[in-house]
């Protein structure tokens, strides 16, 4: 089997799908790895490093996509890869297909078997290949937050951590999940005072046992948000249905009653945001201004960390992708349920329900 490995191309992508490790461990299980040129140098690994793994390393892109029967990622492929796609060709994946529907279009018309790292399932029914980067995306989260609220930034001047004989800012966080948990870690650190949300009671009741009543937790509903939200110097929008799009959780007109200069970062934006206002941004253009509160809404937060990133992206993938390549495709997808459950579209269709359904083609 030759797998593939293309460098990211999305706005200021550091990550890599393969390190040297992994490439050894492909090479060593029989497989080919073609990867392109520099492709790791962002995330600290150099063609050097891959050459000594057993890596074919290309110049081109199109060279990689062309002879590979497994394309190896990190971001969903951009309007510019579409071209590049071969013909019922297999990629891994992130995809965040309920917020593409214009990738999903591509992937039915060219039938890709695209396996999408945000499903793959644990025994447990966790999803292990977006855990890693939620965490990353969490703990982020707070120190982008108290980045954009400084108020050369355009923010409300607030230091979270307050001193003594000041309040400290509050952060709120939507969502108690892998990436609000490690939010709220990160706030309780600086000082902040947390107050989290979230509708399944075991998350909130695991943080208030954990935080011993440092971290108010609150049940998700429409009066808790409205009002946790309004008071907010830094709210967290950090939520997650399964391969579905975004639920709004938090209303324009609540957003509008922000003090000015309060900062929002909703992590959930890939699956489309569950902030009304928000739109996404580049690592490019990571903010913009309405209600007079600060929006941001980066997809690919991680690449800000492309080592740290790149390292626990490819652990957590490694035993996939070596599953895929000593069985094949096909074989290991028979064999295991999780990785199974990675697969979003084959054969010209949407094979995952809710993707189907997000997309309006259940
Ligand atoms: N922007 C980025 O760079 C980036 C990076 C990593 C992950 N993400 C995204 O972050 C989002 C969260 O991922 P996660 O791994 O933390 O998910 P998770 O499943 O671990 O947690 C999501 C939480 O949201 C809760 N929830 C659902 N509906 C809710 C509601 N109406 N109100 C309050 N809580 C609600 C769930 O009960 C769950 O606890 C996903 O969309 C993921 O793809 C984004």
């Amino acid at each position: 089997m030759t797998i593939g490995v293309p460098k990211e191309i999305k706005i200021g992508e550091t990550r890599v799908s393969m390190t040297p490790s992994l490439c050894r461990r492909c090479v060593s299980l029989g497989g080919r790895v073609l990867i392109q040129k520099s492709a790791g140098v962002t995330a600290g690994f150099t063609d050097a490093e891959y050459r000594a793994a057993g890596a074919t390393l290309v110049s081109e892109a199109a060279r990689v996509w062309r002879a590979a029967d497994l394309i190896l990622k990190v971001k969903e492929p951009l309007s510019s890869e579409y071209e590049l796609l071969q013909e019922g060709q297999a990629i891994f994946t992130y995809l965040h297909l309920a917020a593409g529907p214009d990738l999903a279009k591509i992937l039915i018309k060219k039938r890709i078997l695209g396996i999408s790292y945000e499903t793959v399932e644990g025994r447990d029914g966790s999803f292990p290949l977006l855990k890693p980067m939620s965490q990353i995306a969490g703990r982020l989260s707070i120190q982008i937050g108290a980045y954009f609220l400084q108020s050369q930034h355009g923010g409300s001047g607030v230091l979270l951590g307050g001193i003594p004989g000041t309040m400290p800012g509050h952060v709120v966080v939507v969502g108690a999940g892998n990436s609000g948990a490690h939010a709220v870690q990160m706030a309780v650190g600086m000082g902040a005072r947390v107050t989290v949300l979230d509708l399944d009671t075991r998350k909130l009741e695991a943080l208030d046992t954990e935080y011993r009543g440092r971290v108010v937790t609150l049940m998700s509903n429409p009066a808790n948000v409205e009002s946790e939200v309004a008071d907010a110097d830094l709210l967290i929008g950090a939520v997650l249905i399964p391969a579905a799009k975004a639920p709004t959780v938090v209303s324009r007109k609540t957003v509008a009653r922000m003090r000015p200069g309060s900062v929002i970062v909703d992590i959930a934006i890939d699956q489309g945001g569950c902030i009304e206002s928000i739109r996404p941004t580049s690592h490019q253009h990571p903010v913009y201004a309405e209600h007079g509160v600060v929006h941001y809404a980066v997809p690919n937060m991680p690449a800000l960390v492309g080592r740290t990133s790149t390292l626990g992206l490819t652990q957590a993938t490694e035993p996939f992708v070596a599953m895929l390549v000593r069985r094949g495709v096909e074989r290991a997808l028979a064999e295991h349920e999780g990785l199974a459950m990675g697969v979003n579209t084959k054969g010209g269709r949407i094979t995952y329900p809710a993707v189907a359904a997000a997309l309006g083609y259940a």
